[in-house]
């Protein structure tokens, strides 16, 4: 069990803490994070208490992955709930970096993974994945974990960091953990507070139209139009103004002809103010649709033991 959580600003605060635990025998776990932690962060938080000896939590609002008219002033941060959150759930060492003590103006480098970013939230997003995949090769480098911890609920982010994890050959095992809902559906996001209580019961609407596109499949259907066009139906009765409504696979993110092998379900959309996405993933083998979380274990060139 962890000792108390100790708060560390420094990337080499980091490193030698994590090289006193590796001393110790302990295994790594790490559970990146932009703050504003809800019961989605803790599940990933006490996966990686359950499986690994030491756990590292980072709490960073990556500027590079807001878009110019996003919000990333408003982005919820509160460091003294989400420290205590992590204490309470035997964390051992939250990273807190300030802006200047991960970048600096004479930064030059730019990481891209090609294609993945293409469709979804890429479209609509541009830069947000680059800048995603720039912090998180920069903290899986300065953390080195054996373990690190995402949620399905990003689902295009959860991909993209296994092929980035795979392709710079970075000895990290990617475990990623269902998606937290609250108990009438709604995906559990920071950006759920922004939500008045009226837009909070409609935004269930997300939900419901992945649950009938869900039956749909399940019904036989396997023509993407109809089940994209009832979580249209379903989304702008809510009140959505409509990003996407989608079926792409989900190991290429490209969106299919047909609903066979791994299809990932997604929607996005404005509810008033606030940005929501959700999804769900299955797999459609023959007549059978079982609901899946996309872990890609054989991108990777290491084999993972516990
Ligand atoms: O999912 C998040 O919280 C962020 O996108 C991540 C992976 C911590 C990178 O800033």
């Amino acid at each position: 069990m962890s000792s108390g959580l100790k708060i560390v600003q420094k990337a080499a605060d980091v490193r030698s803490a994590v090289l006193e635990a590796r001393l110790q025998g302990k295994s790594i776990g790490f559970v990146p994070t932009i703050g504003a932690l809800h019961e989605g962060h803790e599940s990933l938080v006490r996966s990686a208490r359950e499986c690994t000896g030491y756990v590292v939590s980072s709490i960073f609002v990556n500027p590079k992955q807001f878009g110019p008219k996003e919000d990333y002033t408003r982005y919820p941060r509160d460091q003294t709930a989400d420290a205590a959150a992590l204490e309470r759930l035997g964390c051992d060492l939250l990273f807190a970096p300030g802006e200047r003590d991960l970048y600096t103006s004479s930064d030059r480098t730019r990481i891209s993974v090609h294609g993945l970013d293409e469709f979804l939230c890429g479209s609509t997003r541009p830069g947000h994945f680059q800048g995603v995949v720039l912090v998180v090769a920069k903290l899986f480098n300065i953390v080195q974990p054996d373990e690190a911890y995402f949620g399905q609920k990003d689902a295009q982010q959860a991909v993209i960091i296994q092929r980035l994890t795979a392709d710079l050959d970075f000895p990290v095992r990617i475990v990623i953990e269902p998606t937290v809902r609250e108990p009438e559906g709604l995906a559990m996001s920071s950006r759920n507070e922004h939500l008045s209580t009226g837009e909070r019961k409609r935004a269930v609407a997300l939900y419901e139209a992945l649950s009938e596109a869900k039956r749909v499949i399940e019904a036989g259907e396997r023509k993407p139009a109809a089940v994209k066009q009832s979580m249209l139906n379903r989304m702008t009765r809510a009140g959505f103004d409509i990003d996407y409504a989608e079926l792409v696979d989900g190991s290429n993110l490209r969106p299919v002809k047909n609903i066979d092998g791994l299809i990932l379900i997604a929607v996005a959309g404005w509810m008033g103010g606030t940005r929501l996405i959700d999804n769900i993933a299955v797999r459609v083998a023959g007549t059978g649709v079982e609901e899946i979380v996309l872990e890609f274990p054989e991108w990777s060139r290491y084999e993972w033991k516990r």
